[in-house]
């Protein structure tokens, strides 16, 4: 069943777990739709797994624009959310500009990273114009070089504090979902608790209502460490699609993230 911001909130109310993965062009987007894939994340991950760069950080509108046209080419009802690229919350105006610009590529919800006052104000901005927008909180990419590299968040009390308080804001602000990154599990498991939108971990523990991984990393071929957080499906499935069918049927099940992928 295609899935949009209504049907996400009722499987959050019925305890049925959201599966979502990345993708970034028609081939890949195709069989997570025939995978029965509730969510497409055309992530600025594409920065890194596509291009080669070591962040997220160089890719730009025209390129989130570009990808996630094929993507809604590829899985014409599938949920796809886009990415807003690093500096596209530079001002309301600039934001609503680059959102409407992925809506009209195929998205139907845009990620925005942070809870920074102007982003809540973005958020709110987004929302009265009947934009569903999805937050992202814990280990923020776009900030990586204020963050110092690529850590859990949320370890002391203190940070944890800070994503909980950010977490409230987003949802009073109008977003309509939240991808926790790196985060401890007992933090996203509280969160998860007390938000009415459902929550999207990536290493952030099994209790989040949703998972979702960088598709390149659960196929096993990102160059270099898998992360902790990721499994690869591949190894001991005859095809992608099998593949694609085990992410799906382990995260339902609650069998993914175990311990060894949770922080
Ligand atoms: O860009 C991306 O792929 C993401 C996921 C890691 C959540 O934001």
């Amino acid at each position: 069943m295609a899935q949009n911001i209504m049907t996400l909130r009722d499987k959050k109310v019925k305890g049925e777990k959201i599966t979502c993965l990345t993708a970034y062009d028609a081939s890949f987007a195709s069989l997570l739709d025939a995978a029965g894939i509730d969510i497409i994340l055309v992530g600025d991950s594409l920065g890194m797994v596509v291009q080669g760069h070591r962040t997220t950080l160089p890719v730009s509108i025209e390129e989130m624009e570009y990808h996630t046209t094929l993507v809604a080419r590829g899985a014409p009802n599938t949920l796809v959310i886009a990415d807003m690229p690093f500096m596209s919350d530079s001002s309301v105006e600039q934001a609503l500009i680059e959102a409407g610009q992925l809506i009209k590529a195929g998205a139907r919800v845009v990620k925005l990273e942070g809870a920074a006052a102007h982003t809540l104000d973005i958020i709110s901005q987004l929302s009265i114009r009947g934009v569903p927008v999805c937050g992202h909180l814990g280990l923020q990419p776009q900030s990586v070089n204020k963050l110092g590299g690529y850590r859990v968040q949320g370890k002391d009390k203190e940070s944890a504090e800070d994503i909980m308080e950010s977490a409230f804001a987003l949802e009073q602000a109008g977003a309509d979902l939240l991808v926790l990154e790196c985060v401890p599990a007992e933090l996203a498991q509280t969160i998860s608790q007390q938000l009415k939108i459902p929550t999207i971990g990536i290493g952030a523990g099994v209790s989040c209502d949703g998972q979702v991984l960088v598709l390149y990393d659960m196929l096993g071929i990102t160059p270099g460490k898998r992360p902790k957080f990721s499994k690869d499906f591949l190894a001991g499935t005859s095809s992608v699609i099998r593949a694609l069918e085990a992410y799906r049927d382990a995260v339902i099940a609650g069998q993914f993230p175990g311990p060894e992928h949770s922080f």
